[in-house]
């Protein structure tokens, strides 16, 4: 029997995919979307959706024996980590030699697991990452429109001088300034009129719990209430779970690359993890919203298998890690952070106009519930090292290379400025969090961008180049770098491209 067809599939389910199914739904385009990861809707024995930070289960990783934090010790002690039956939790780490990339599984992607900072990149470098991107247009219209869509808010301002959960914020913005540096407050999609209920004791809480690399339970504006839902409720848009595609090629095989539309493999997995079927799916339009790695991965494996051979050679380079190193530091015991803190981040320590080490630095929460005296930072840094991805015929699958010397210039600008806020505050770096006694974690990424480039691997809307109907929507676009948290830079990016995709491609 023929294949089924769909007019258009979105694979994925993050931001480019879901601003992709919004907007085909909204132009009537019967649109199917494929997300390898689960739905989360469903409350586990706990009467929770999303399992406890503090005690995970099995609802916090992808198919892993053992969590895999991202701060691993504490007074190295091997206390973070537990033992967790393989399902197809929330969290995936992709591990790749020198760098490991966290990453969202489930209808919502990123936006399930995530801090919520929703932050415009400062316009002139946003300029400089992406030139060819008319900015007038992207401030004036696609920004504003990604955050309204997104549901950003920001938080009160007396709230926050005052509520015990955010003293750790003021703390290190107190050490910041005594280096003479300013700090910004950062908006963010977590509902912050929650929050404050929370605080008051009227609502169960979330991020006051501690809740947010393995899901929050309540509050947080994720994708699935957002986008998807607005997407869903066009009436056009369908989503099914667990299904993992594997490979693309195209339909017409007389005809020149993808003009007769493609044949998706797309593997039905259950909840051990078994691949129960794989069924072929055609469509007209494909839109790759699979995120840096599962988009590059995707397009990688179709050039170098010979499906599609003419995919550009720019497909898989230009990655990068945002700049992200993380660190933190040693307070005196009259500075206490507090044992109550939020894990929605809403200050940056902001050096961006630094002339050698530019940096943003995210004020990072670290609830253990109890007073540890520790500043904890997510600093995103301006490296111009890339990263790229080659093809596994072993596996299969996309390697990506890129070494830890690259790390040197992140690792640099971190060194720079959190010694002036330690020189400045009489106080050290910690070294038994991440492992290795090390003061920076540079061995692993929240923000993984680029690998199918906006305007090498693709033209300037996202097309991938000479195949009719292959559209990239994601922080593959990302030429690895943005200078903040990305994913309100990922949205309005896929906004502008949809709104011109449609235009010419569907309704042109
Ligand atoms: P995204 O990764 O969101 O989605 C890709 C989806 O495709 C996933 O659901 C995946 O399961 C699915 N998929 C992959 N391969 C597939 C295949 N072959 N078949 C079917 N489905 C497939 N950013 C920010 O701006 N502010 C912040 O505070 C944070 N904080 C943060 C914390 C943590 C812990 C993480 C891991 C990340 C962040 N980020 C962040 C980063 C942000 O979440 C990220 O940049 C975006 O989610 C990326 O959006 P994309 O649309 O590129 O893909």
């Amino acid at each position: 029997p023929a294949a089924p067809h769909a007019p258009a599939v979105v694979i994925g389910s993050g931001y480019g995919a879901a601003v992709a199914a919004l907007r085909l739904g909204l132009a009537g385009v019967p649109t199917l979307v494929l997300e390898m990861g689960r739905l989360w809707d469903t409350a586990g024995p706990d009467g929770k959706v999303f399992c406890p930070t503090i005690t995970p289960d099995r609802r916090s990783m992808w198919f892993r024996t053992r969590t895999e934090a991202p701060l691993s010790t504490f007074l190295w002690l091997d206390v973070v980590n537990r033992r967790i039956d393989p399902y197809p939790g929330v969290l995936d780490r992709v591990n790749y030699g020198d760098m490991s990339v966290y990453v969202g599984r489930g209808v919502g992607g990123g936006s399930l697991v995530n801090g919520g900072m929703a932050v415009t990149p400062p316009r002139p470098y946003f300029s400089e990452v992406l030139p060819g991107v008319d900015a007038e247009a992207m401030y004036g219209t696609y920004f504003p429109r990604a955050r309204r869509m997104l549901g950003v808010n920001e938080v009160d301002r007396s709230w926050f001088e005052s509520t015990p959960w955010y003293r750790f914020s003021r703390v290190s913005r107190t050490h910041a300034a005594r280096a003479g540096l300013g700090t910004v407050f950062v908006p963010n999609v977590y509902d912050f009129d929650y929050m404050r209920r929370e605080a008051a004791g009227e609502v169960p809480r979330s991020a006051l719990a501690g809740e947010v690399i393995y899901g929050n339970n309540h509050g947080k504006r994720s994708l699935d209430r957002t986008y998807l839902a607005a997407a869903l409720a066009t009436g056009r848009v369908t989503v099914e779970t667990m299904s993992r595609v594997r490979a693309l090629r195209p339909a017409n095989t007389g005809g020149t690359g993808g003009a007769g539309g493609y044949v998706l493999t797309v593997e039905r997995l259950d909840l051990s993890g078994r691949v129960t079927a794989v069924d072929e799916i055609t469509t007209g339009r494909l839109f790759l919203g699979a995120g840096s790695l599962g988009t590059t991965e995707l397009l990688l494996r179709a050039r170098e298998t010979g499906a599609l051979p003419d995919l550009d050679p720019e497909v898989g380079r230009g990655w990068g890690h945002n700049g992200n190193v993380m660190t933190a530091r040693a307070n005196h015991l009259w500075d206490t952070v507090g044992a109550q803190q939020s894990t929605m981040p809403v200050l940056g320590i902001d050096d961006w106009n630094n002339p050698t080490h530019p940096v943003f630095a995210e004020i990072a929460p670290l609830p253990m519930g109890l007073e540890h005296w520790i500043s904890l930072y997510l600093a995103i840094t301006k490296n111009p090292e890339r990263g790229h991805f080659t093809y596994d015929a072993a596996t299969d699958s996309a390697r990506l290379r890129w070494t830890r010397d690259q790390n040197e210039p992140s690792v640099a600008a971190a060194r720079s400025l959190f010694d002036r806020i330690n020189r400045a505050n009489g106080t050290i770096h910690r070294y038994d969090l991440f492992g290795g006694n090390r003061k920076f974690a540079d061995d692993f990424t929240y923000h993984p961008l680029g690998g199918c480039v906006l305007g090498r691997a693709t033209d300037g809307y996202g097309r991938a180049k000479g195949h009719p109907g292959l559209y990239v929507v994601d922080g593959s676009l990302v030429p690895g770098s943005i200078g903040v948290n990305p994913f309100v830079t990922i949205t309005a990016l896929a906004e502008r491209n949809m709104e011109r995709i449609v235009q010419e491609d569907i309704l042109g």
